[in-house]
């Protein structure tokens, strides 16, 4: 009676509500850390009483997401911007854009894991290239290159990644362009870079040597995931962007799936990133320092996190990462197995960094007991 594409092996959900101290929540809703309730009354404007189907969204939404881009130095016609309702939607969209089932499409690994559901979704193939732990992370070039196969249909670029926080470089950017596939570069966590470092890659939203969509919205960008506003933007040799455009609105005028209010609020809430983003930086930097702190002259170590709001901790190689996450939550401590990110390296539980700073000390200090007794 079902599709056997979602023929998905469905666990129980698991409830965090009595759990003392939760390291795992990245909803910042959830942790005081979204811009104030008073910033939604953008939505309640009279505009937004009139129904104006737009595929590609509203034209001064657009305009909106093409003034963020300037701000970060790239230049992004308004008219190469479509909304969708989410940068999951996004995913979607593209992929039913440029792969037929039975398609593949080259993903990081490790990195966020709702690929294999979008492509499930999709009919098409997920293939994995690894990003690989030498210090720091970095894409194994030799292994994307074998990965590509007459099938390959476009190569995904999560920057800065999640979990691993790593941002393409520029090197690894110049070697996935040169395969020569369409781009998507999901940079929801751009804006939370720790540091400087040039030899980061930029946003690609503007890159011109190949086919390329950038993808972000709201719900990084300004905190604010509840509201439902992703967008694509398009870039690269004229022509293919000009088909890619006419397909993608008929992909998003099958849905209209972007509400209107939000589009005629898209400027306002994504002026209110300005006051989010500094917050979630400090909360960000504190709680590392926590960390630091609470595993000092312990077997466990940070890594290195150049942006976006997770840490990866490494624990003594004695026990998995799902041993430790389970240990861990009998101390009444969640985090995240390393395993669910596919995590190269053994022994590895994912922290959220906008965790509460009290809540992250007290959960650090378990961790540390834990340790301290092993
Ligand atoms: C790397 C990455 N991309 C996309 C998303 C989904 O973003 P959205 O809420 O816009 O669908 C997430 C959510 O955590 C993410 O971590």
């Amino acid at each position: 009676m079902f599709s056997a594409r979602t023929s998905w092996e469905l666990l129980p959900e698991t409830t965090t509500a009595d759990l003392a101290l939760d390291l795992s929540s990245s909803n910042p809703t959830a942790v005081g850390l979204s811009p104030p309730a008073s910033a939604l009354r953008a939505l309640a404007v009279e505009e937004a009483a009139r129904y104006e189907p737009a595929p590609e969204g509203l034209r001064d939404a657009r305009l909106a997401v093409s003034d963020y881009y300037r701000a970060r130095g790239a230049a992004v016609d308004p008219d190469d911007v479509v909304l969708t309702a989410s940068t999951s939607e996004a995913y979607s969209f593209l992929f039913h854009l440029l792969a037929d089932p039975g398609d593949e499409l080259l993903v990081p690994s490790p990195s966020y894991p709702l690929f294999s559901l979008l492509a499930d979704l999709a009919c098409v193939r997920i293939v994995k290239y690894p990003v690989v732990f030498a210090g720091g992370w970095c894409v194994d070039a030799g292994a994307l290159a074998r990965a590509v196969t007459p099938r390959t249909r476009a190569i995904v670029v999560v920057s800065p990644n999640n979990p691993t926080g790593s941002y393409l470089k520029l090197g690894e950017r110049d070697a996935l362009g040169a395969t020569g596939l369409p781009l998507i570069s999901d940079e929801v966590f751009l804006d939370y870079a720790r540091g400087v470092d040039p030899t980061r890659a930029p946003t690609l939203a503007s890159r011109a040597d190949g086919l390329t969509f950038t993808l972000s919205g709201l719900s990084k960008v300004a905190a604010l995931p509840q509201v439902k506003l992703g967008w694509i933007a398009l870039s690269g040799p004229a022509e293919l962007v000009s088909v890619a455009r006419a397909r993608l609105h008929v992909i998003a005028d099958t849905f209209l799936s972007v509400g209107g209010p939000v589009q005629h609020a898209a400027r306002a809430l994504l002026a209110e990133a300005a006051a989010v983003q500094p917050a979630i930086r400090a909360r960000v930097a504190a709680n590392l320092a926590a960390l630091g702190h609470a595993l000092a002259g312990a077997p466990a170590s940070v890594l290195p996190v150049e942006g976006g709001w997770s840490a990866i901790v490494r624990l003594p190689a004695t026990r998995t990462a799902d041993e430790w996450a389970r240990a861990l939550l009998q101390e009444g401590v969640l985090v995240q197995s390393g395993e669910l990110f596919e995590l190269p390296v053994p022994a590895c539980v994912v922290v959220s960094l906008l965790t509460p700073e009290a809540t992250l000390v007290a959960g650090a200090a378990r961790l540390r007991a834990l340790l301290d007794r092993a």
